[in-house]
Parts: C-alpha cells; sequence; structure tokens
C-alpha cells in the first residue's frame, strides 16, 4: 500500500483532532498541575515504616532551622529499642542504641533534606489513593514515590525504589523536640577507636527514614 492515504489520514487528524491538542499553548480547562507542598520547617511525625515486612514505629523530628533531624525508630518487639539516628546539616549522621551502648557515626556528604526538597524535578502523577486518603502523587528521581493528602496537603505516605514504605500517622507542624539531651549524642559516640566511618552518598540512599538526597545548599 503507498504511504499516502496515512498521510492523509495524519493530516486528517491534525487539523481536526482534539481541539485541546491545537490550542496546547493555553488548555482553558485544565487546572495548573499541583506542586507538592513545601515541608514546615519544623514539625514531628509519627510514621509505621515497612521494608519488606520488618516492621517499626518511628518518631520523626524535622528541624529545619536547627540544621538536624532526629529518628527514634522501635523495631516490632525490639528488646534493645528505641535506635536513634540523628542526622546533621554539616553532614555528620550518628546511629545509636543506648541499651546497648553502641554506636556508628558517619560522614554521609549530605546535610538534611530542605523544606522544598520534593518540589524540583519531582513528576507529577494524578491522584490515587494511599492508605484510604484520596492523594496528590509525585515521583522523583527514581528514586521515591510521595503521596500527599489533597485535601489537607500533608504528608500520608511515601515509598523508596527499594520498597521500604513509611506510613503517616501523625503529622504535627510546628512540633519541636526541646530536650537538647535527647539531641545530643551520647559519649560514647565520641570515645576513641569509634571511627568516623565514610557513607557514599550516592543519592539514592534509604537506609534513613525520610530520603536523603543531594540538594544544592541553600548559600
Ligand atoms: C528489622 O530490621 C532491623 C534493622 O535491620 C533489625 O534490627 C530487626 O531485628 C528486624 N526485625 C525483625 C523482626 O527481623
Ligand atoms: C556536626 O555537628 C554535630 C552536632 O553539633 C557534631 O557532633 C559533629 O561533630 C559535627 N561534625 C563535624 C564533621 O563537624
Amino acid at each position: 500500500m503507498p504511504p499516502f492515504p496515512l498521510l492523509a489520514v495524519l493530516l486528517l487528524l491534525l487539523c481536526h483532532g482534539d481541539p485541546r491538542a491545537a490550542a496546547a499553548g493555553n488548555p482553558p480547562d485544565q487546572p495548573p498541575t499541583p506542586t507538592p507542598t513545601p515541608w514546615p520547617h519544623q514539625f514531628h511525625a509519627k510514621l509505621l515504616m515497612d521494608y519488606k515486612g520488618n516492621l517499626s514505629l518511628a518518631d520523626l523530628w524535622y528541624d529545619w532551622p536547627g540544621g538536624r533531624n532526629l529518628h527514634v525508630i522501635r523495631y516490632q518487639l525490639a528488646a534493645d529499642a528505641p535506635y536513634y539516628d540523628a542526622e546533621w546539616n554539616n553532614g555528620t549522621s550518628f546511629f545509636y542504641t543506648p541499651a546497648r551502648r553502641a554506636c556508628r557515626s558517619a560522614a554521609v556528604g549530605v546535610g538534611i533534606l530542605r523544606p522544598d526538597w520534593l518540589a524540583p524535578g519531582a513528576a507529577y502523577l494524578g491522584r490515587a489513593q494511599a492508605d484510604g486518603f484520596d492523594c496528590h502523587v509525585w515521583a522523583k528521581a527514581d528514586f521515591i514515590t510521595y503521596y500527599e493528602d489533597a485535601q489537607t496537603r500533608r504528608p500520608v505516605k511515601w515509598v523508596f525504589y527499594t520498597g521500604r514504605t513509611a506510613h503517616v500517622m501523625s503529622f504535627e507542624p510546628g512540633a519541636v523536640l526541646e530536650d537538647a539531651a535527647q539531641w545530643q549524642a551520647p559519649d560514647y559516640c565520641f570515645a576513641a577507636g569509634n571511627d568516623l566511618a565514610s557513607e557514599p552518598a550516592d543519592g539514592r540512599d534509604d537506609q534513613g527514614f525520610i530520603p536523603r538526597i543531594r540538594m544544592p545548599s541553600e548559600g
């Protein structure tokens, strides 16, 4: 068959196709693509984490002005809970278990997430149900999918590319952990012999309970 009929069909489609496509520069009936709500500069969230069936409850204290992030993690029925993951904006993280006086520190090479970490480069995937909530969904850099309640704009759930999933059980904007002793890494983290381990920061780390990604510094 000669190519002419196909070409004619294409021309017809171009001339008489979807009128919205013709006016693509300024679609009249499409709402603007939603953008993710930036995180409050300080908040407390309770997370139910699920990593391939391994469950934990985590208190997340995000403190952007303080340049720090604390997770207090309780693995299911763990005798030595809680486990702490304290992340500082200078790129140092401390992981410790007070019940065992065990600590590991690491130079992760990245600071904590900026409040607007999700928006740059995030692809909007539309609306979907998550944990029973009607959510806006974004994916970022093939490493996280993030669900935000379309009504309240609160985070509902996020899923790392490995399958590690956080369900947000409570979310308190403005909440600050005042107890300095909670933030301070314990003395055994600084004992001789506890060398600072260097961890590669390849931008896809999801060992923590919030994503750790390399962001341009705020200067
Ligand atoms: C879940 O994972 C944590 C961290 O690797 C581990 O300490 C804990 O024992 C695991 N829980 C179970 C039930 O395997
Ligand atoms: C980063 O800050 C924490 C908390 O102040 C501190 O303990 C740690 O030593 C600092 N790390 C570096 C490399 O300065």
